[in-house]
């Protein structure tokens, strides 16, 4: 038998995380299954470019983007790479069943589901919003995408939010298990940058942190990020990425991200200051990286993973003991179905720990 591939391997992640969430396992109390598996969150101050970034990994434009506190709840978003020719969907925890092939009509339920919960108002909630996207241009990642940090509260918002915001980026960044997407505006001085100075105190070896600058178009003239972009500014383990995302008047002309991302590209090939690096920038690069870093920690974390599996797999089958077998209707179904994904599992990591080697 075919040794699965390390990207099916990473699909399956995907997938025992989104099965967790459907049986209430958000990472919240204890050592759960989710928080074993790795994930990516995007962090950084308000308008840095989080959410053009996130967007930009994926591909499609489906976010939320503007000036002022856009984001406002925590959008957990799992990519599920499927089959060459299949069509592209997204699909919410909130509205299970329901397959969103426009992305704007994504956008807009984003955007209805954050107010449902915050009313129209600019102020935050814990709750994540959890989406699912289906494509077969996508790469296997969780990204979880975060309200900007703030310096101080604007009308209209509670004094608190200053405080909330931090307690919320921070909720996620310090699990050992989060790799942090830092976004920092090159057109602001590095040394202020909020997803540094969070990263730095979390993460002080950098090992997993990404430095994403983003607005490098918009620096001044005569000057250029090099000195970040090559570490001397600030040292990661990680190299910097470089990102030119659109711009508002871009994105109100409805610039499509086929068309952002080659001229993102052009950008760097044909800077004098970024030409000698154009191949290690840019938004294409940065998912290949993040993906790429995704399959060497799972990698390392497999035996853990095993162990929890295994763990799930007896609490799953005590909980099916105590509600006394068979069980009927949808939450019999559910937990058949996750027990039976976690064998799955089990059987396929197991796999991967032998090297492939087949009855080990
Ligand atoms: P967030 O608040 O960190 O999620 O930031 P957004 O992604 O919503 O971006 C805030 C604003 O900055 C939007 O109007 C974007 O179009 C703009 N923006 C983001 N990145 C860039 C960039 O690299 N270049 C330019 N020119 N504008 C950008
Ligand atoms: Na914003
Ligand atoms: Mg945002």
């Amino acid at each position: 038998e075919k040794m699965a591939t390390m990207e099916s391997l990473i699909g399956l992640v995907n997938r025992i995380q989104r099965a967790c969430t459907v049986l209430g396992d958000h990472g919240g109390e204890g050592m759960s299954l989710w928080e074993a598996l790795p994930s990516v969150a995007v962090v950084g101050g308000q308008s840095s470019g989080k959410s053009s970034v996130l967007e930009s990994v994926v591909g499609r434009d489906f976010l939320p983007r503007g000036s002022g506190i856009v984001t406002r709840r925590p959008l957990v978003l799992q990519l599920h790479k499927t089959e060459q020719g299949q069509a592209e969907y997204g699909e919410f925890l909130h509205a299970p069943r329901k397959r969103f092939n426009d992305f704007a009509a994504v956008r807009k339920e984003i955007q209805d589901e954050t107010d449902r919960i915050t009313g129209k108002s600019k102020h935050i909630s814990n709750i994540p919003i959890h989406l699912s996207i289906y494509s077969p241009n996508v790469v296997n990642l969780t990204l979880i995408d975060l309200p900007g940090m703030t310096k101080v509260a604007t009308e209209g918002q509670p004094e608190t939010i200053v405080e909330d915001i931090d307690n919320m980026v921070r909720s996620y960044v310090e699990k050992p298990n989060c790799i942090i997407l830092a976004i920092s505006p090159a057109n602001q001085d590095i040394a202020t940058s909020d997803a540094i100075k969070l990263a730095r105190e979390v993460d002080p070896s950098g090992e997993r942190t990404f430095g994403v600058l983003t607005k490098l178009d918009l620096m001044d003239k005569g000057t250029n990020a090099l000195d970040v972009l090559e570490g001397r500014s600030y040292r990661l383990q990680h190299p910097w990425v470089g990102i030119v995302n659109r711009s508002q008047a871009d994105i109100n002309k409805n610039v499509d991200m086929i068309a952002a991302r080659r001229r993102e590209q052009e950008y760097f090939e044909s800077s004098p200051d970024y030409g000698h690096m154009a191949n290690k920038m840019g938004s294409e690069y940065l998912a290949k990286l993040l993906s790429k870093h995704l399959e060497t920690v799972i990698r390392q974390r497999i035996p853990s993973i095993i162990a929890l599996i295994n763990k799930t797999i007896d609490e799953l089958e005590a909980e099916l003991d105590r509600l006394g077998r068979p069980i009927g209707g949808e939450s019999g179904a559910q937990l058949y179905t996750i027990l039976e994904m976690c064998r799955a599992f089990d059987r396929v990591f197991k796999e991967h720990l032998d090297g492939g080697r087949p009855g080990g």
